[in-house]
């Protein structure tokens, strides 16, 4: 199993939860974070982390999509490890429904 970023994420990117990974396996799009399916080693420890809920273990029901989103884009995007300052309009974005189809970016973010 693996732990799986979803939607909640998207232009939230609190990056509270690149911080506690001990094996640093999260992944910077221009709009979320991804986490790497085969690095992730279930500990558990960023999901309550996350202030948006963004963060689910994928033995839940209905996150395969999220399982192929993160293992795509974990392979296309740059590792992060270190929290920077959230998005300006972060607040703004919490809980909205439906961000994938309005609002996912397939750009690469920083990194570090
Ligand atoms: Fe990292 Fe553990 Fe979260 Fe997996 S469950 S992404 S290893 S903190
Ligand atoms: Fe995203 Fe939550 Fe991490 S909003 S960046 S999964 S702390």
């Amino acid at each position: 199993m693996t732990y799986v970023v979803n939607d909640n994420c998207i232009r939230c990117k609190f990056m509270d939860c690149v911080e506690v990974c001990p094996v640093d396996c999260f992944y910077e799009g221009e709009n979320m974070l991804v986490i790497h399916p085969d690095e992730c080693i279930d500990c558990g420890v960023c999901e309550p982390e996350c202030p948006v809920d963004a963060i689910k273990p994928d033995t839940e029901p209905g996150l395969e999509k999220w399982l192929q989103v993160n293992a795509e884009y974990a392979s296309k995007w740059p590792n992060i490890t270190v929290k920077r300052d959230p998005p300006p309009d972060a607040k703004a974005f919490e809980g909205k429904p439906g961000k994938f189809d309005l609002y996912f970016s397939p750009e690469p973010g920083e990194g570090d």
